[in-house]
């Protein structure tokens, strides 16, 4: 990983070498930690932050579902997340924050502990490519994804990621870009890092939240372009074999953007190419973050 500026830690900002924690941290014994994945685009306009406020809705969201209390304010969370990217020096990044269960004691227990916090900006260099420029080849995994009634997969914790370690490991082994995992009901709930959609005779679905999958941000904003576009969709529970004979399908988030599906296990979908609508969403959704799309404009927090 290259180290980038500084990173943000309980308030202040010290040298990316720096920014250690405990070997005994409790989040790493036990992943009490909630966290945030967030772009910041180089937009012809200056860098932007896509969807801050709802980002950070989300973390502390995240952090209630499991009872644990940040002891910053949003507004200060958004005002540290601002002057870490500026003291990254990045046009363009990615940016973590995370909030974790640190050191004191050791033991189940977390609350015991103190919940810090820190803000990391990243380099845009891991996103896989597959799904872009072609459809991405993507496996149904083995694994089912953790029941919400099991632990509360609406919140971004580090706690529901082994899960999804597992079906993304699953399926690069095996030859594939990512997985597609289903639910306790055997239904479609979502790849390993992204939320799902497909497209059937001109009719866009994708699987609900109760659907035991997070809350994408990408997700929300396609919906809206999609309504915007005057296109149909529908949130309903999806089979496999309505994913499998779908015309079009794609994943969104907010590594992955729009990234188009073109084969599911041995299953090509459609004709293997990106599908028309799946292109046109990739541009409007290209559009939005480059700011060219005046009515989504509000979505951009210029730096
Ligand atoms: C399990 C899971 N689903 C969906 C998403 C997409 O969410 P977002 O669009 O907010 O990045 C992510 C992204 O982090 C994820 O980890």
């Amino acid at each position: 990983m290259k180290e980038v500026g500084k990173i943000w830690m309980n308030g202040k900002l010290v040298p990316f070498k720096n920014a250690k924690v405990h070997v005994l941290t409790h989040a790493l014994h036990y992943s009490t930690a909630v966290f945030e994945g967030i772009r910041c685009y180089n937009t012809p306009n200056g860098s932007a932050i896509f969807r801050l406020p709802e980002h950070v809705d989300r973390f502390f969201n995240s952090a209630k579902l499991y009872g644990m209390k940040i002891r910053y304010t949003k507004k200060q969370i958004i005002d540290a997340i601002i002057k870490t990217v500026k003291a990254s020096g990045l046009k363009e990044c990615y940016i973590r924050p995370i909030a974790y269960y640190g050191y004191g004691t050791m033991g189940l227990t977390p609350t015991l502990n103190k919940v810090d916090v820190s803000i990391a900006c990243l380099e845009m260099i891991g996103e896989p490519k597959a799904g872009k420029f072609s459809g991405a080849k993507c496996k149904i995994s083995k694994w089912i994804r953790i029941d919400s009634k099991s632990q509360p997969m609406q919140s971004k914790s580090a706690a529901n990621y082994s899960n999804a370690a597992l079906a993304r490991v699953e399926a690069l082994k095996s030859g594939y870009d990512e997985a597609i995992m289903l639910n306790s009901s055997g239904k479609v709930a979502e790849g390993s890092a992204e939320n799902i959609f497909i497209i059937k005779n001109g009719i866009i679905k994708t699987p609900p939240l109760n659907a035991d999958i997070l809350n994408g941000i990408t997700r929300d904003s396609i919906i809206r372009l999609i309504k915007s576009n005057g296109i149909k969709l529908i949130e309903k529970n999806l089979t496999v074999k309505e994913l499998l004979k779908a015309d079009e399908v794609f994943m969104t988030g907010t590594a992955a953007e729009v990234k188009s599906v073109a084969k599911i296990n041995k299953t090509t979908i459609g004709n293997g190419k990106i599908g028309n609508i799946t292109k046109t969403l990739q541009k409007s959704f290209m559009d939005v973050t480059m700011g060219k799309e005046q009515k989504f404009a509000f979505w951009l927090r210029y730096i």
